[in-house]
């Protein structure tokens, strides 16, 4: 089941997926999961928190319309692969509609751009990297 859920329920699965758990206990969610407009999902299959992304209103270089960007997207290792990404992705992606959102951006992981490009993403930079977690991509989607 997929539900809306607040910053701080996300960082559980964020730091064991992305950070490797690397994140000090206690330490606060990122800046930008607060800006005014951001949201938070979650796949439960239960009461377990299985798949986790935060949409953040912000633009990207000079594109016009309203942007989001993708951040945090993870499903705990167990849960991959049963497309719990997908469906959480695609219900934000409904619901920015719904916002008037003209597009979404992510910086991805070049091991994920398949999982982003299936959603229909398209990579627009050359790759880059991240120090300590490797190389990515910009990716876009037009919403509207
Ligand atoms: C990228 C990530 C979020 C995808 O989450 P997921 O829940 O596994 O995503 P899905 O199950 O919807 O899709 C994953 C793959 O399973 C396949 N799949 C989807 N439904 C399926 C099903 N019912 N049965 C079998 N395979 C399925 C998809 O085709 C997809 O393949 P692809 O990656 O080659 O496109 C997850 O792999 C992850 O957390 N990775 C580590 C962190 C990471 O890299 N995050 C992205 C940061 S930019």
């Amino acid at each position: 089941m997929i539900k809306f859920i607040p910053a701080e329920a996300v960082t559980s699965v964020r730091n064991i997926v992305l950070r490797e758990g690397k994140m000090r206990p206690g330490q606060p969610h990122w800046p930008t999961d607060d800006l005014e407009g951001a949201f938070h999902l979650g796949y439960f299959v239960g009461d377990e928190l299985a798949c986790v992304a935060s949409f953040h209103p912000e633009s990207y270089a000079d594109f016009t319309g309203t942007g989001y960007q993708l951040r945090g997207m993870a499903t705990l290792e167990t849960y991959r692969g049963k497309g719990f990404g997908n469906q959480l992705l695609n219900f934000g992606i409904v619901y920015l509609r719904g916002q008037k959102a003209n597009y979404l951006w992510c910086n991805a992981r070049k091991k994920a751009l398949r999982f982003y490009e299936s959603i229909g993403f398209e990579i627009i930079s050359d790759e880059f990297d991240v120090p300590g977690i490797g190389p990515h991509h910009v990716m876009y989607l037009k919403i509207q």
